[in-house]
């Protein structure tokens, strides 16, 4: 037995995605019905110690050294500083940073940067309040700029900004954005919407691809490829304007990277993912509360990641979409 989580094909899992809870207070079009979903119950829930057991694992014991927090909306869990400390004072001091949508961010960036969080990212589709609003059906405008403000004074840097392009509601506020991000010193990245909503409302050809955003970006700035390593990184970087600031592009259906896939994913109701496509996953949360030792959760998750596939399939014949959604899986 490795101490590492490898698979068939070379890859090694690295990095951790602990998605802490499935709930949101915003209501994306692209994400979420409006009545929201069928919320997982709290006996289903990891509290906070099987979730920090679980982490404590794979970092001291399965060679993972960083992990990301996300969900849902992982401001809405309420031991998440509790989580983050915990994560922060395993031995290897994994790197850690949060995927959100910023709405809370005004109140907990700084418990959040002294409880030892690295970095954040958060969510900003729009510039406009009304769009913002029809986009995520909610007046959270305001406080989504604020977090955006609050991560920057907290030093959670580099803070990235992720935005999902749809087409004739955002799209043409890309140049926009990115603007807004160069003036404040935050690293945006366009995101290719992804098959992963439970109404099924992706459509191929009404997706914004990477090559449509690089060329909506080209009418008013000047892009030339990034030379550093990407890495396994979702994002391909892009110099604005000769540099140094960046935009990014994440491909990941038309430019997909899973041949550089270092990920593992642990949902809120303790099943562990190798891919954020599974079409299966490994409960922990069973063996978990039976008592198993950690010996034992350690070759389950071997035994899942081995078991990884090459790649999404999102073009292959008789692809599915998996049966939770997104916001479930976490990103
Ligand atoms: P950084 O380390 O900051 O680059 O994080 P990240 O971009 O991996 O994480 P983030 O949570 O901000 O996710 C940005 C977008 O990338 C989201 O739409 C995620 O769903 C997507 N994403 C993250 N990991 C994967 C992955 O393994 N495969 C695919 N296809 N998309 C992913
Ligand atoms: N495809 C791509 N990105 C998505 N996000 C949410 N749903 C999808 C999807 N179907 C984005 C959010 C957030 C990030 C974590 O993932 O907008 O920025
Ligand atoms: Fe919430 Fe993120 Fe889904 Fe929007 S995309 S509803 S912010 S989980």
């Amino acid at each position: 037995d490795t101490p590492y989580l490898v698979d068939r094909f070379g890859r090694v899992a690295t990095d951790l995605r602990v998605s802490l809870i499935d709930k949101c207070n915003l209501r994306c079009t692209y994400c979420m019905p409006a009545e929201g979903l069928p919320w997982l119950k709290r006996t289903e829930m990891l509290d906070t110690e099987e979730m920090i057991r679980l982490i404590r694992l794979a970092v001291e014991e399965l060679g993972v050294t960083t992990v990301r927090f996300t969900g849902g909306e992982p401001l809405l869990r309420q031991d998440l500083v509790d989580v983050i400390t915990a994560t922060t004072e395993l031995t290897g001091r994994p790197k850690t940073s949060l995927t959100t949508n910023g709405i809370n961010l005004g109140r907990y960036a700084d418990q959040l940067a002294r409880a030892g969080l690295d970095r954040v990212n958060i969510s900003l589709d729009t510039l406009d309040p009304e769009t913002f609003r029809e986009l995520t059906r909610r007046d959270r405008m305001d406080d989504v700029l604020s977090g955006l403000d609050a991560a920057k004074s907290s030093g959670l840097e580099p803070v990235k900004v992720n935005a999902v392009l749809l087409r004739g509601v955002n799209d043409h506020e890309a140049c926009d954005l990115l603007r807004f991000c160069l003036d404040r010193g935050y690293h945006l990245r366009f995101i290719e919407q992804m098959p992963l909503d439970p109404q099924h409302g992706w459509d191929r050809e009404e997706m914004i691809t990477a090559d449509e955003i690089l060329e909506i970006l080209g009418t008013e700035f000047s892009l030339t490829p990034h030379s550093a390593e990407r890495g396994s990184a979702p994002a391909e970087r892009w110099l604005v304007d000769g540099g140094p600031a960046t935009v990014g592009v994440i491909g990941s259906v038309t430019r997909p990277f899973c041949a550089d896939c270092d990920r593992t994913r642990l949902t809120a109701d303790g099943q562990l993912r190798s891919c954020l496509f599974s079409q299966t996953e490994t409960n922990l949360r069973e063996p978990l509360r039976a008592g198993a030792d950690d010996g034992e959760i350690a070759r389950l998750w071997r035994e899942t990641m081995w078991a990884k596939a090459a790649g999404h399939g999102m073009d292959s014949e008789g692809f599915a979409q998996p049966s939770r959604p997104m916001s479930a899986i976490g990103g």
